[in-house]
């Protein structure tokens, strides 16, 4: 190549949109009469294409899926709840209401919407989640090395799975659990031991069952994942029991707590976590900013565990995982405490009021103590479902999680509660 062809593929992309780092000085955009004359250029050269010294016949059409590993093949890609805009405009429908993905209703905090004006002002520097990691510890009386901050909670179950499991290894969780774990588990090659939740008759239908849990350890078992609360079904485990099934565990395996919906619980047993740390090193706790904290638009959450193993979480984390946004409104949100007061408020007050509507509708509903419950609509959901959406409500149907005729409701204000309710009155009429 010539340098005039050279200088003809930089602008084309340049002018394309594609940034190249040049390896000689930077390139800046030019001003506009000069960009007239830079797009003519580059429409007249022809689009670069890679030229290989390929001597045998290449086949036609290769099959990716067959070359992806063996866990990958077997995935299906994290379905999130339908948008608002993508409903309103198939639909023709206005003033929808989102109770599909555990959102708080009243929003963020003020106090992070404030914060969140100063990293505006330095968007060309990466961030540093420093201060946010000194305010958790402070807030959570822990050592700020025995934080790691994720881009999402999600974010930090998948460098766990990195960290300890891979074709050979296994992982524990329960049937009807977060369905992230079987992502981040088969997603490393690893096998993911499902094990039967609690009848359906039993105090906490559908909750995880630690003994069914306890059964599938075996010698490739190298880490057990629990959601307590659990999403979709909003069972939840007693600090006892949680405890007498870590006691049995071998030390080496590592129990990953997922506490995406720890701030709403109001249950007396429910555990404090943080305090077991010191007892059990195989212990990682998860939380999240997407929740309670509303700011789930910002992917922030973290991992609370020994310095040792938040070493290794570390090692496979990417530079710079959390955005500066995120870290300024986490550090600002942890400080309003009367909107975390407030938004636990109004989710018991809704919780009461769906459980009311679905013992007066005569509605199965798994009694929740999360920001969400599960109603049994007695038919198969996805058609319920369908139809809240031409009354512009979107709700989350849960066959994925082998709950067919269950729909997941987020918990709204008592206004949206009332419009659902009234809704699915309708639609199961
Ligand atoms: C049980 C549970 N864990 C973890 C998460 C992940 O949350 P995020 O990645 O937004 O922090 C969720 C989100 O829905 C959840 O329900």
């Amino acid at each position: 190549m010539d340098s005039n062809n050279i200088d003809c593929l930089l602008l084309f992309y340049l002018l394309k949109g594609i940034s190249i780092d040049s390896g000689r000085n930077t390139i800046e955009l030019p001003n506009k009469p000069a960009m007239t004359w830079f797009t003519a250029l580059a429409n007249s050269c022809d689009t670069p294409t890679m030229t290989t010294d390929t001597t045998d016949k290449q086949p036609d059409n290769i099959d990716f899926s067959s070359l992806a590993l063996a866990g990958i093949q077997g995935l299906h890609p994290y379905q999130p709840g339908k948008p608002i805009e993508e409903l309103e405009r198939e639909l023709g429908v206005t003033n929808t209401l989102k109770l599909a993905s555990n959102e708080n209703p009243l929003g963020a905090s003020s106090n992070a919407l404030r914060a969140i004006q100063e990293p505006l002002q330095s968007l060309e520097l990466y961030p540093d989640g420093f201060a946010l990691k000194q305010k958790l510890a402070e807030v959570l009386s822990v050592n700020e090395d025995q934080i790691t901050l994720g881009n999402g909670s999600n974010d930090v179950l998948d460098l766990i799975a990195r960290c300890f499991l891979a074709e050979g290894r296994n992982a524990v969780f329960s049937e009807h659990a977060f369905a992230v774990y079987p992502i981040v588990t088969q997603a490393v090659g690893a096998e993911a031991k499902v094990a039967p939740a609690l009848a359906t008759d039993h105090a906490m239908p559908y909750g995880h069952n630690l003994n069914a849990m306890f059964d599938l350890i075996d010698h490739n078992t190298h880490v057990i994942f629990i959601a307590n609360p659990n999403n979709p079904t909003g069972t939840w485990l007693t600090a006892d029991e949680l405890e007498s099934f870590m006691l049995r565990v071998p030390k080496h395996i590592i129990i990953v707590m997922d506490e995406a919906y720890f701030e709403y619980v109001t249950e007396d047993e429910y555990p404090d976590t943080l305090q077991w740390l010191e007892h059990y090193p195989n212990l990682i706790v998860t939380r999240t900013f997407s929740k309670i904290y509303g700011l789930a638009a910002l992917r922030i959450g973290y991992s609370v565990c020994s310095a040792e193993i938040a070493d290794l979480l570390n090692r496979v984390r990417q530079p710079f995982n959390v955005n500066s946004i995120a870290i300024a409104a986490a550090t600002a949100a942890l400080d309003d405490i009367e909107q975390l007061k407030m938004s636990v408020l109004v989710n018991t007050s809704g919780l009461q009021q769906w459980e009311q509507a679905c013992e007066e509708n005569g509605w199965d509903y798994i009694p929740s103590v999360g920001n969400f419950i599960c109603v049994d609509v007695g038919r198969d959901a996805s058609q319920v479902y369908d139809d809240l959406l031409k009354e512009a409500i979107i709700v989350r149907p849960v066959a994925n999680y082998k709950m067919p005729t269950h729909l997941r409701i987020t918990i709204g204000l008592e206004e949206q509660n009332a419009r659902c309710i009234t809704a699915l009155k309708k639609v199961l009429a």
